[in-house]
């Protein structure tokens, strides 16, 4: 075992003992004691990040610890795409999505506005991040989803947290335009969809992310596209990173929509947006321009993928990767996928988004397999099934 570089002396004594096969708690009657520390924790993006962010006093940060996300090598992936892929799995964050890391700026300062509540229109990531960030920040919390279109796991989180839910017969953008009224009109009420600008501020905090973990910008990001908040976020904080000197160029910004939701893509609004990418199930995203001018500055584009490609390439990231995704978090893979097989793929390395955890959205791979029959408990029974369907 290597001793670690400008190790102290009592860490050198316990690397020692390790080496000579003694436990080194046990060393000198037990006064030497294992060399662990806690050199990390997660502290929020807002502490992490604190001069790149809208001031916000430090009593009235509501924080669960979200961001630091790990960037996954995906070489199985990478192989078919011709480029080097990481994967920035924003699963990981409190509420299993990305938009943790906005909400936490959104929530604090509508605690130091003295918000009694806030609101919020949601294919169901945003309404599961609102409620647990409100409950942390102790504000009142309404969600606005459309009937029977939100993914299971985030109506349990929602539930779980003690948000008040309003189910409307229409769908997100009708939910987004009756959650802004609400917030102007009803006062000290805040509005927390990525029209907030905290919201974008926060999200942002991504981006600077890939770059400290990469060491340097990629050649091109792939991310999913909806209200278009999320590509809005990363545009801007590759822009600050470029304009704070820490780089030269930026990445290419390459957007997907699903293709029963691709307003981008086709140039006008969808009255009835239909996808199995629940949380993308977007006919009119309010940031729509934004995120085209992202696509425009960077030389990259946004583009669409259909239904079966988003499902084909979530499986591909669980089966190969071992890396599980929703659906909606699988069209930037599923993009790059299609730009590939055409020859259009970027080169170089490539980061995609997986913007959610695949745990959200059961139902979408409990409608497509079975469970195996049970069988008796007995060896012969149990070998005999496994035999049969060994690699
Ligand atoms: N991926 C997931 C898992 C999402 O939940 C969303 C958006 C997106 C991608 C698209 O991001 O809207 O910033 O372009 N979900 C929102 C919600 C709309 O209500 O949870 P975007």
């Amino acid at each position: 075992m290597p001793l670690p570089r400008e190790s102290s002396g009592r860490e050198k004594r316990v690397a020692l003992a390790r080496i000579r096969g003694k436990n080194p708690l046990t060393q000198k009657g037990g006064a030497i004691r294992l060399g662990v520390r806690t050199s990390h924790f997660r502290q929020g993006v807002i502490r992490k990040y604190r001069e790149w962010l809208p001031e916000i006093p430090e009593a009235a940060i509501a924080t669960i610890g979200e961001g630091d996300t790990p960037l996954i090598e995906a070489p199985r992936v990478s192989e078919r795409i011709g480029a080097r892929l990481f994967l920035k799995f924003e699963g990981m964050n409190p509420t299993a999505s990305f938009k943790d890391r906005g909400m936490t700026v959104a929530m604090s300062r509508a605690v130091a506005d003295g918000s009694r509540a806030c609101v919020c229109a949601s294919t169901g990531n945003t309404a599961a991040s609102a409620s647990a960030y409100a409950a942390r920040a102790g504000v009142g919390c309404f969600v606005v989803v459309p009937v029977g279109k939100i993914a299971l796991g985030k109506a349990v989180q929602v539930l779980a947290h003690g948000a008040k839910i309003v189910q409307i017969e229409g769908n997100f953008d009708a939910a987004l335009k009756l959650s802004k009224r609400i917030a102007e009109e009803l006062g000290n009420v805040t509005l927390v969809n990525s029209v907030n600008p905290d919201r974008i501020q926060g999200q942002k905090t991504a981006a600077f992310e890939v770059a400290e973990a990469l060491g340097h910008l990629p050649d091109a990001l792939a991310l999913p596209v909806g209200n278009a908040g999320n590509i809005t976020s990363y545009w801007k904080g590759f822009s600050e990173w470029r304009e704070a000197g820490y780089s030269d160029s930026a990445p290419r910004m390459l957007g997907f929509q699903a293709e029963g939701a691709s307003p981008l893509v086709a140039g006008h609004d969808f009255e009835s947006p239909e996808t199995v990418a629940s949380a993308i199930r977007i006919g009119s995203p309010a940031s729509g321009e934004s995120a085209l001018a992202a696509a425009r500055e960077s030389g990259g584009a946004i583009e669409s993928v259909t239904d079966e490609e988003i499902l084909a390439a979530q499986e591909l990231l669980a089966r190969e990767e071992g890396v599980f995704c929703e659906p909606a978090s699988a069209a930037g893979v599923a993009g790059l996928l299609k730009l590939a097989s055409e020859g259009r793929g970027p080169e170089g390395v490539v980061v995609s988004v997986l913007t959610g955890h695949g745990l959200k959205d059961p139902d979408v791979i409990l409608g497509r397999a079975r469970l195996p029959k049970p069988v008796p408990a007995t060896f012969e029974a149990v070998a005999g099934q496994m035999e049969r369907s060994m690699p």
